[in-house]
């Protein structure tokens, strides 16, 4: 095991992801926890995260004293860095400048971290986010790489197996990033590397017995692949004690419903109820256009027919939700951490504060890719596992504006079309997520010998390794046209189609 010691940077989950990569079980701990958690937790070595403070002001968190009684590897990534060596005794100055985002790393001195990986001599890039920096080593310690804004950039003291680094190598921008970690945990920590999916199963199982001992849970279903992995592995966990709650809100895709009814309550004989809600959720949208308050009165909706349902089940204290990690920091308010909320995901920030149910939420640590490999663990079929992510609030958030059963009925019908195109020239897999949108602007076409005045439709398709950034997908020329051509003449109701080249950032996936 490592532990991560959490100082609360945006990527402390990303050392998590890494490590899981390379076979290595890892648990988070806040900062702020009891000492007996960290030695309960018998890790091979621990890593101090990055964090939002400045270690040079007084009161702000500390590693706890244990972290270096222990005896045991520890690596201090940024603000851990910077805690660790003023906590042994040397000095961190504040910064003048700030140095952020990529960097050169020369690597000054041979050291065991980097055995293998980077030579004396040479130099890397890696990412920097910071503005204090350690200015004076504690005893034992030597500089083993420096950078323009960071003179201590990568500190060792051997004898003791402490390392520090100003970098983050957990983010893709730092080159071999992983490898270091990995180096860190299977040669210095000396950690297997064993560790698979298949064990991730196995302790989810048990954490949600544990949490949920012999009381009801009901789950959201929405068809996705979030939901479905969390219905599948809660299943086979608890059983029957589990019973799937399946909203059709009306704001699904074409077919989907059905599809949700056959694979969950015929082939898995999972209990499920199917509550068809459409006509309330299109009365309560009516009109609104505000993509935010769309969002709020879905979810506030959404709760409200959970918590009806769970009311009608005897024993029922606990609501699954397929919340991935993205979702999570996404959704954190400015209130609460340096984040501010881009959008209120509904399955995270819509939930009411008077809601009656307890979550369980055992994705909550996960990367979208990661969900995919538990849902093949699971047996899932690929065809379910590879599909593309659907937010919640559905097609509500593709048709900008008010929504209406004919704007919903023509968007389903374009985004079939869109998505056969995909399929049949082979490229579904390659795309992380590929949509329809209709916009609520009408132009001038002519089709046959007749004008036509009808809605414009706009195509598209990113790929992204975890939803957090995305680039706009280069489709041939050729089939963006063959695509149009075939929305136009199957869908009434369109009459131009465009496609969205626009990467995020700055824009979002969704339009809203
Ligand atoms: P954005 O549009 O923020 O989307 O770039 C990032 C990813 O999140 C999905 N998304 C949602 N998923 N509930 C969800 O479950 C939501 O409210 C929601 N909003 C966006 C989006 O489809 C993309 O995959």
């Amino acid at each position: 095991t490592i532990l991560i010691i959490d100082f609360g940077s945006q990527v402390t989950q990303l050392i998590a992801r890494r490590l899981r990569e390379a076979g290595v079980y890892t648990e988070i701990l806040p900062c702020t926890t009891d000492p007996e958690n960290i030695k309960n937790a018998a890790p091979n070595g621990i890593i101090l995260s990055g964090g939002p403070n400045s270690v040079a002001m007084a009161d702000t968190p500390r590693a706890p004293q244990i972290v270096f009684d222990m005896q045991i590897p520890v690596l201090g990534i940024c603000y851990g860095q910077q805690t660790m060596c003023q906590q042994l005794g040397g000095r961190v100055e504040p910064g003048t400048s700030r140095e952020f985002g990529r960097a050169e790393l020369d690597v000054t001195e041979e050291c065991a971290l980097f055995d293998g990986l980077w030579a004396q001599g040479t130099a890397h890039t890696v990412w920097m986010s910071h503005g204090d920096h350690v200015a004076a080593l504690p005893d034992g310690f030597r500089v083993v790489g420096k950078s323009d804004g960071a003179p201590f950039a990568a500190v060792a003291d051997e004898s003791r197996h402490y390392y520090g680094v100003q970098f983050h190598p957990e983010v893709v921008h730092t080159k071999d990033g992983d490898k270091l970690l990995s180096r860190f945990a299977l040669d210095i920590c000396g950690c297997s590397g064993s560790w698979s999916m298949a064990a991730y199963r196995a302790r989810a199982i048990d954490a949600i017995r544990k949490q949920v001992g012999d009381a009801k849970v009901i789950c959201g279903l929405s068809g996705g692949v979030d939901s479905s992995v969390t219905a599948v592995l809660i299943h086979e966990a608890i059983g029957d004690q589990l019973t799937c709650v399946f909203v059709d809100h009306g704001l699904l895709r074409k077919g989907e419903a059905e599809e949700v009814v056959r694979l969950f309550g015929g082939h898995y004989n999972i209990p499920l109820i199917h509550r068809d809600v459409s006509e309330m959720f299109l009365e309560r949208l009516s009109g609104v256009s505000d993509p935010e308050q769309k969002r709020k009165i879905i979810g506030g909706s959404f709760i409200e027919v959970f918590d009806e349902e769970a009311q009608k089940i005897d024993g029922a204290r606990f609501l699954a939700q397929g919340t991935l990690y993205p979702d999570v920091i996404e959704s954190i308010s400015a209130a609460g951490g340096s984040d501010v909320t881009i959008k209120s995901h509904h399955n995270v920030g819509g939930l009411p504060d008077d809601m009656k149910l307890d979550l369980v939420e055992p994705l909550r640590e996960l990367f979208k890719d990661e969900v995919r490999n538990l849902g093949r663990e699971l047996g899932l079929p690929e065809v379910l596992v590879s599909r593309h992510p659907f937010p919640g609030p559905g097609l509500a958030i593709r048709i900008p504006g008010d929504i209406t059963p004919e704007k919903l009925a023509i968007l389903r019908e374009a985004d079939a079309v869109y998505l056969d195109e995909i399929r049949k020239a082979g490229l579904y897999d390659d795309i992380w997520q590929a949509f329809a949108v209709l916009l609520p602007v009408k132009t001038v076409g002519v089709m046959g010998d007749a004008r036509s005045y009808e809605y414009v439709c706009a195509l598209r398709a990113v790929t992204s390794s975890d939803g957090m950034t995305a680039e706009s997908y280069g489709f041939s020329h050729e089939f963006l046209a063959r695509t149009a051509t075939r929305i136009i003449n199957a869908v009434k109701g369109v009459n131009r189609v465009v496609y969205d080249v626009t990467s995020k950032p700055p824009g979002t996936i969704e339009w809203e």
